[in-house]
C-alpha cells in the first residue's frame, strides 16, 4: 500500500512509491515531454512539498541518490534551487557550475562522452548548455534521466513549470488568464516553453517585443498550428497597456481583441540576451520599448501580476518592487518545490496520479536522417559536436521537418515528408 506523504487522508496523488527508487525512463528538454494531466501532477508535487517543508521536514525521500547539475553557461536560481531541492529530499549532489571550462568541454569532449561517463556518478542529471538542443543530446545518451536547465535558445521547460505554478497559485488557474510576453522573444528560452505551456492551457498571449526581437517564425507558427493559438503583437509595452494597437484594430464581430487589448492578468518580462546577440545590436536602447516603470505600471490592470525569470538588467525597475504586483520573487522562491516535486517524480521515489514512468507514445516521434539536410539554425548542437548527426521528425505542415534537437523548421529540398517519413 503506497504512504500517503502528508497523512491527510485525502485522495492520494503524490505518494511515496513502494520498492522505491527504481528510477523512470524518461527525461525533460521540452514541457511538450509532458502532458497537460503531468504537468498537473508536478504542481500536486510542489503543493505537497511546499506543505512538508512548512511543518519543517527534513525528508528522505531521496536519501541515498545523487543529483548531477553540469551547467555550461552561469546560473544562480536554476541550479541552486535543483541543489537546494535535492539537499532538502535528503540527498547528495555533486555541481558542477562552469562546466565550459572547469569539465573535460575545455579540452574538446563532446557532450556525449561527458554524459556517458557522468551517468555512472549520479541517478539525475540536470544539465545548462549553450547550444540549442543540447539537452536533447544527453537525453538521447544516457540512462538516467536528463533534465534541462536550458538549451541555448530553445527552451527552459522547469522555468516554465515555476511560471505557470505561480499563476496557478496567486490567479487560481491558467486557463483564460491573458498573458503579456515582453522583452527578448527571440533569444529568450524562457518564453519559448512558456508560449507552449500557456497556450496549451488555454491562456491567451500577447507578445510585446522590438522589431528583431520578436517570437521566431517556427513557435508561432507551433502555437498556431497544433494548439491554434492566435498571438498578438506589439512593439512597445507603453502602447500595449494603453491599447494603442500597432497593427490596425479588428472590427466589432472580432470584438474579442477589443476588450483584451488593456487587460492583462499577467506582464511577463524577459531580458535582452546580450550574450546571443549578434554583434551590434544594442540590449540597452532595445530594452526601453518594453521597460515596466511604476508609471507604467500604474496604468495597467490593478490584480495584474507581474512575473520575470529573472535575472532583470534594465527592463524592470527596482521601485516596481513595492508595488503589490510585483510577483517575480515569490516566483523564484517557488523553484525549489516544484523542483523537489520534479526531482522525485524523476527518480522515481514518488507516483502520482498521471505521470507515466515511461515516455509516452504520443510524446515520442521516431526521428530519422534525411540525405542532404542539415538543421538551419546555425545554434543547433547537430551542427556543432561532431558526433551528433541531423535527424528529424515531420513537421505539422506538409512536407515539412522538425529539427528533432533544435526543433527549428526546415524544409526539405524536393521530396515530399510522406516519402521521407515512410
Ligand atoms: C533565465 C535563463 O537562464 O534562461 N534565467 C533563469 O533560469 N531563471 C532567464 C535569463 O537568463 O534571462
Amino acid at each position: 500500500m503506497a504512504e500517503d506523504l502528508l497523512g491527510t487522508g485525502r485522495e492520494v496523488f503524490f505518494c511515496r512509491r513502494p520498492g522505491r527508487g527504481v528510477g523512470v525512463r524518461r527525461s525533460l528538454v521540452s514541457i511538450n515531454d509532458l502532458t497537460n494531466e503531468e504537468v498537473e501532477a508536478v504542481f500536486v508535487g510542489a503543493d505537497e512539498m511546499a506543505s512538508l517543508l512548512r511543518r519543517g521536514g527534513p525528508l528522505d525521500l531521496c536519501r541515498g541518490k545523487i543529483l548531477c547539475t553540469l551547467f555550461y553557461e552561469p546560473s544562480t536560481r536554476t541550479r541552486l534551487s535543483f541543489e537546494s531541492a535535492m539537499h532538502r529530499l535528503g540527498g547528495a549532489v555533486l555541481s558542477t557550475e562552469n562546466a565550459r571550462v572547469s569539465s573535460s568541454a575545455a579540452k574538446g569532449e563532446t557532450i556525449r562522452d561527458s554524459v556517458r561517463v557522468v551517468q555512472h556518478y549520479a541517478d539525475l542529471l540536470v544539465m545548462r548548455h549553450y547550444l540549442d538542443g543540447s539537452t536533447r543530446v544527453a537525453a538521447e545518451c544516457a540512462r538516467i534521466p536528463v533534465i534541462s536547465g536550458g538549451d541555448g535558445t530553445h527552451e527552459h521547460p522547469t522555468q516554465t513549470l515555476c511560471d505557470l505554478y505561480t499563476m496557478r497559485k496567486e490567479k487560481g488557474k491558467v486557463q483564460g488568464l491573458h498573458v503579456a510576453l515582453c522583452g527578448d522573444l527571440r533569444y529568450g528560452r524562457t518564453v519559448h516553453s512558456l508560449a507552449y505551456g500557456l497556450a496549451r492551457f488555454g491562456a491567451r498571449i500577447t507578445c510585446v517585443a522590438p522589431p528583431g526581437f520578436q517570437l521566431p517564425a517556427h513557435v508561432r507558427e507551433r502555437l498556431l498550428r497544433e494548439y491554434g493559438c492566435r498571438i498578438r503583437e506589439f512593439s512597445r509595452l507603453d502602447e500595449a497597456i494603453a491599447g494603442e494597437a500597432s497593427a490596425p484594430r479588428r472590427r466589432s464581430g472580432d470584438g474579442l481583441y477589443q476588450d483584451l487589448i488593456e487587460q492583462f492578468d499577467v506582464l511577463y518580462l524577459t531580458r535582452v540576451q546580450k550574450e546571443r546577440l549578434p554583434r551590434g545590436e544594442g540590449p540597452a536602447l532595445a530594452a526601453e520599448s518594453f521597460r515596466l516603470s511604476r508609471a507604467l505600471l500604474r496604468k495597467a490592470q490593478e490584480d495584474a501580476l507581474v512575473l520575470h525569470p529573472l535575472p532583470r538588467v534594465n527592463e524592470l525597475d527596482y521601485d516596481v518592487d513595492e508595488d503589490k504586483r510585483a510577483g517575480y520573487f515569490r516566483q523564484a522562491s517557488y523553484g525549489v518545490a516544484v523542483r523537489m516535486a520534479l526531482t522525485a517524480l524523476f527518480l522515481g521515489v514518488v507516483r502520482s496520479g498521471g505521470f507515466a514512468p515511461g515516455p509516452r507514445p504520443r510524446l515520442s516521434v521516431r526521428s530519422v536522417r534525411v540525405r542532404g539536410v542539415r538543421c538551419i539554425n546555425d545554434r543547433c548542437v547537430s551542427l556543432s559536436e561532431p558526433d551528433v548527426r541531423p535527424r528529424f521528425v515531420p513537421a505539422a505542415e506538409a512536407g515539412g521537418l522538425r529539427c528533432a534537437y533544435c526543433e527549428v523548421e526546415v524544409r526539405p529540398p524536393t521530396r515530399g515528408r510522406g516519402e521521407l517519413f515512410r
